[in-house]
């Protein structure tokens, strides 16, 4: 190689050896004669120090070195003079003093700076990626990302998993998105799709015999790009024979509860993984993936308040629906303006707003609040018997703010699980250095799809009903509960997955449930029928998002930060300049016609 040394294996031990390091300027300092280069490699940054009295013609070639030029030097391992020492860096109580300087390639002036953490607008980051990834919070993401998949190759292969990869030109598999499609040359007319998981053939290795499979899988999915969403994601894909729900929580809980500290030893984990059903999630939460780590539950508060004379409830609660809240510790003294800002959140969920009630007299516990203390457009239609018993409900007292949503149930669920987040991040409730896992279980198998007025599956359509469920499936889908569960990690859905139907009949019904017809089912999952009717094996599975969890072990706020060359938030890859147009040619070989609107 052309250096002994990565530049933080050099330390103290070394003192008086000669090394050969090789590597980026980071930064060079001219300090009268002397001149000081922090050189960075992969490993970090080590300090060399160049003095002309002693290496005249390195110190020549050191005064030409500029930010990002490439350099190899070798030099001797020295203790920095007292007081010069660098305790933030691993290599700080040395340097190299440098014999020979060597440079490799020179740089032009990078678009932005790579030795500091500065802000810097995200599509300049993507167009220079391999710039980004220079700078170390993006490399330590990335070595990260390698630590996460190194731990679970590890852990699976331990368990007795096999590691099997499958193909990225297949046919159309449903996971609730659009597909990427790709022309056929040789088929004019037809497509292939791009996987929006591995989850057919997963199964298909199960009905081979497989037993216990995992893959790193890359997923393409054609939806709305967001903070924790891209069109190519990887996920960890797991399938299992002869299991049931709680030996793939067992699994995935032993996994995490494992890596997590292995990799982020300041993180607590809490144990065991907390269990949540999907209607009980949605009842104290108002959503299915609810951060765990503040409390802030929601209550039903329907029955003190629906006869009270105030419109919004009376009507709320005679057309079925409820009045819900949480409390809001210590925020009674809100502004005109907080309040407001709270309304406009409970807007954006498409409800009419959020009902507020301020308590005054800090501390006063809400059995001794008086009128006088209370604060809100529906106080003058409750009397203080009723505000107290609501205190109480929502378990708050004097000095805090109650947030109460009237309506159908998604409504007020949509509503107070984003004013629930909102109290949390202005309170600063969730702690960073918490990881609360929690398993969401007991899905509804279908929803209705209003849109388009049919049934649809909540996860996807090879989740199997529950034992129970399975012989009225098809009288009362709406009442039928899926074997479906999710992991969710601090308000994100990490995993998800189900025990899968094995049976062809039952999979079947399940379809024309789905308002596919039987000439559909046989041309799109026919395969999977056919295999089901070859004796396939009881087995189930998940997929965690690695790059979702990555991100919340990286503690970043998007999932770009932790993909090496992620798609921007218009689904374009600026390093490459995809997606573009293609030559002529290409699209004739491949029977395509561009619209001329187009083009
Ligand atoms: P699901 O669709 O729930 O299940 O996906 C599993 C996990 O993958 C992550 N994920 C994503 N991450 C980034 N960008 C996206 N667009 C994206 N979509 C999903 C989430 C999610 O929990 N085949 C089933 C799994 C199974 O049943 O075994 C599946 O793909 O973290």
């Amino acid at each position: 190689m052309l250096k002994t040394h990565y530049a933080t294996e050099v330390n103290s031990g070394l003192l008086g050896q000669t090394v050969t390091l090789a590597g980026w300027v980071d930064r060079r300092r001219d300090h009268g004669s002397l001149i000081f280069i922090d050189l960075r490699d992969v490993s970090g940054v080590i300090q060399l120090a160049i003095n002309p009295e002693v290496e005249p013609h390195a110190h020549e070639i050191g005064s030409t070195l500029r930010n990002e030029y490439v350099v190899q030097v070798t030099g001797q391992v020295a203790m920095r003079p007292e007081g010069t020492q660098n305790s933030k860096l691993p290599t700080g109580d040395i340097e190299i003093s440098v014999k020979k300087v060597e440079i490799l390639a020179r740089a032009k002036t990078p678009p932005f700076y790579i030795n500091e953490e500065v802000e810097v607008d995200e599509n300049v980051r993507l167009r220079y990626r391999y710039l980004d990834l220079r700078r170390s919070r993006m490399k330590r993401n990335i070595l990260t990302r390698h630590s996460v998949i190194r731990y679970m190759r590890n852990f699976l292969d331990s368990k007795g998993f096999a590691e099997v990869d499958t193909p990225i030109l297949i046919k159309s598999t449903p996971e609730g998105a659009r597909d990427y499609l790709v022309p056929s040359r040789i088929y004019p007319g037809k497509f292939y799709a791009l996987p929006q998981s591995p989850q057919q053939m997963k199964q298909l290795l199960m009905v081979a015999g497989l037993e216990k499979y995992y893959q790193i899988a890359k997923c393409f999915r054609d939806e709305d790009t967001r903070a924790d969403r891209q069109p190519e994601f990887t996920q960890l894909d797991i399938e299992m024979s002869f299991v049931e729900e709680g030996d793939i929580m067992a699994l995935m809980e032993e996994l995490f509860s494992g890596l997590v500290p292995a990799i982020r030893p300041d993180i607590k984990v809490v144990m065991p993984f907390t269990r949540l059903t999907y209607a009980e999630a949605m009842e104290r939460f108002g959503c299915d993936k609810p951060d765990l780590r503040y409390d802030l539950q929601i209550n039903d508060v329907t029955d003190i308040t629906a006869a009270s004379g105030f419109g919004v409830f009376q009507k709320a609660a005679s057309a079925g629906g409820r009045i819900r809240g949480i409390a809001a510790p210590g925020c009674g003294n809100y502004s005109r303006r907080e309040l407001d800002g709270l309304q406009e959140i409970a807007r954006s969920t498409g409800a009419g707003g959020v009902v507020t009630v301020s308590l005054g007299k800090p501390g006063t516990p809400a059995g001794e609040l008086e009128m006088e203390d209370v604060h809100s457009i529906a106080a003058k239609y409750m009397d203080i018997e009723q505000i107290r018993q609501v205190a109480t409900r929502l378990k708050a007292a004097g000095g805090d703010l109650l947030l109460l949503a009237a309506g159908d149930d998604d409504t007020t669920s949509a509503v107070l699980d984003r004013l629930r987040r909102e109290i949390a991040r202005r309170l600063s409730l969730a702690d960073e250095k918490t990881f609360h896992f929690c398993f969401v279980t007991d899905f509804p198998l279908f929803y209705r799809d209003t849109e388009h007025n049919r049934w649809d599956s909540m996860h996807h359509p090879f989740t199997s009903p529950r034992e129970e469920d399975k012989p009225v499936v098809a009288e009362k889908p709406g009442e039928v509960f899926g074997r479906h569960y999710d992991l969710v990690l601090n308000g994100y859905e990490i995993a998800g997955g189900s025990i899968r139907i094995h049976e062809a009949d039952l999979q079947r019904m399940i379809f024309r449930l789905l308002a596919y017809t039987d000439e559909q089912i046989d041309e799109r999952f026919g395969h999977m029928l056919e295999a089901f009717s070859y004796g396939a094996p009881p087995h189930g599975g998940i997929a965690a998002g690695i790059d979702r969890f990555v991100m919340l072990l990286c503690q970043e706020s998007s999932i770009r930060e932790v993909i090496p060359f992620p798609k921007n938030q218009n689904a374009q890859d600026l390093t490459f300049g995809a997606p573009d147009f293609v030559a002529p040619e290409q699209l004739d070989d491949l029977h395509i016609k561009i619209d001329d609107k187009i083009s």
